[in-house]
């Protein structure tokens, strides 16, 4: 090769994508924030599973896929370049995220630093922590373009602030916080740093040494396209000993005499003994296919649907694009002059087009601040063609010339 001279990277096999994701012959689905529909091996791997539990029983069928459920912990390692055992496999993200938030200690006069973009559950959480134990919850301000303010972040910092804990991409937009340039911050106070990066994760390359967290959630029915039911919580192993479980059970603990217990060193600690294996082989799969395309592959793949549906929606008459920041995901946010985002939803549904509405209920401090009663969330996948975008635009479109009222 000539000095200088870069390699193309190779063009995304499209085809193979569509071809692999049954459910592309069924709908278009712009809904992969909420749930991705999921590629043929990892439905087999979870049918599979399910299937082999009815025919030799649920505990029997453990046995059987030992390897295969150990593969999900060996795969999000990989995934987020980290060990394996600093990860645990639960129901959820908010799940995975509150067995992080609620093992952090925190007391009278403790503070919490948050985004102004944080997700409902969390938040919810902070309440009733700041309730319980006097902590206070601040959310950093954000910069001129949306994006949680790095400089205001620094000056809020303190020896109270126990606790850095944010969302790299909100529930209701295309925002991708700089999760990084927050986690040198965090290093440098020497504060926790917990990053839900439940919308993330699937979507963009993430290293949790790079991202500098200590702690970091996600759902493996989103951007992972994995079955629902199935979230991922790392905890680094230099703070796993200091974060003790707020509930235990006889997985996450070892009961050792009549009066004594010890709880595991490794991140299983913050699991419970049920668990969907159908989901967690599932999640496995999903985790390796994800890693067989490449996350730089979907990401850029991703960023370029999504940068073409921000610019043909923003064309149409009447559409606003709602999404903030100086770095943009696959999630794209909008809304239309005289028209509930439910209306356009529901127009969309009778095309078998698939978005979600996004509330204030999710993200109350941005939407209030925004003056937003809600947005259509649009958001895209690696396997959404080009077509789809200009056959979704055709159909706002449609939607736009309707008068209000009018079904
Ligand atoms: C930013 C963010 N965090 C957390 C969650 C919760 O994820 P789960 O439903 O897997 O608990 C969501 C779900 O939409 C989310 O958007």
């Amino acid at each position: 090769m000539t000095p200088g001279m870069t390699l193309a990277p190779p063009p995304f096999d499209l085809e193979r994508a569509r071809r692999e994701t049954p459910g592309c012959e069924e709908v278009l689905h712009f809904n992969n924030a909420g749930a991705a529909l999921m590629p043929q091996p990892v439905l087999d791997a979870t049918v599979g599973h399910l299937q082999l539990e009815a025919r030799i029983g649920g505990y029997e069928a453990y046995d059987h896929a030992r390897a295969a459920v150990e593969r999900v912990y060996g795969a999000t390692a990989t995934l987020l370049g980290c060990a394996a055992d600093e990860i645990a496999v639960v129901e959820n993200a908010t799940r995975a995220w509150d067995m992080a938030f609620y093992a952090v200690p925190l007391g009278p006069g403790d503070r919490v630093l948050t985004a102004v973009a944080e997700y409902a559950s969390n938040y919810i959480a902070y309440l009733q922590v700041a309730r319980r134990t006097g902590a206070r919850i601040e959310a950093i301000p954000n910069d001129e373009t949306g994006q949680l303010s790095v400089d205001a972040l620094r000056r809020m910092a303190d020896e109270r602030v126990k606790l850095i804990a944010i969302t790299h991409v909100p529930t209701n937009g295309g925002l991708v916080n700089p999760a990084a340039a927050v986690g040198r911050v965090a290093r440098e106070l020497g504060a926790l740093y917990l990053l839900d990066a439940c919308q993330s994760v699937g979507q963009m390359p993430l290293d949790v040494g790079a991202l500098g967290c200590d702690m970091l959630s996600a759902t493996g029915r989103k951007y992972l396209r994995g079955p629902r039911g199935t979230g991922l919580l790392y905890v680094r192993r230099g703070v796993l000993e200091r974060l003790e479980p707020p509930f235990l059970d006889l997985h996450a603990a070892v009961w050792t005499a009549a009066d004594r217990y010890e709880i595991r060193r490794d991140a299983r600690r913050f699991e419970n003994w049920e668990a969907n294996v159908a989901g967690k082989v599932g999640l496995g799969v999903a985790i390796d296919y994800a890693l067989g395309w490449g996350l730089d592959a979907i990401q850029a793949r991703v960023r370029a649907l999504a940068d073409a549906l921000r610019l043909r929606l923003a064309a149409l008459p009447g559409v606003t694009v709602r999404d903030l920041g100086r770095e943009r995901c696959g999630i794209v946010s909008f809304t239309v002059e005289g028209q509930t985002p439910e209306a356009i939803r529901e127009r969309l549904a009778r095309d078998r087009i698939n978005v979600t509405v996004s509330s204030p209920r999710g993200t109350r401090l941005d939407m209030e601040a925004r003056g937003l009663a809600g947005v259509v969330r649009a958001s895209v996948h690696y396997y959404n063609s080009e077509a789809e975008v200009e056959r979704f635009c055709a159909a706002v479109e449609a939607s736009t010339a309707r008068r209000p009222g009018e079904p």
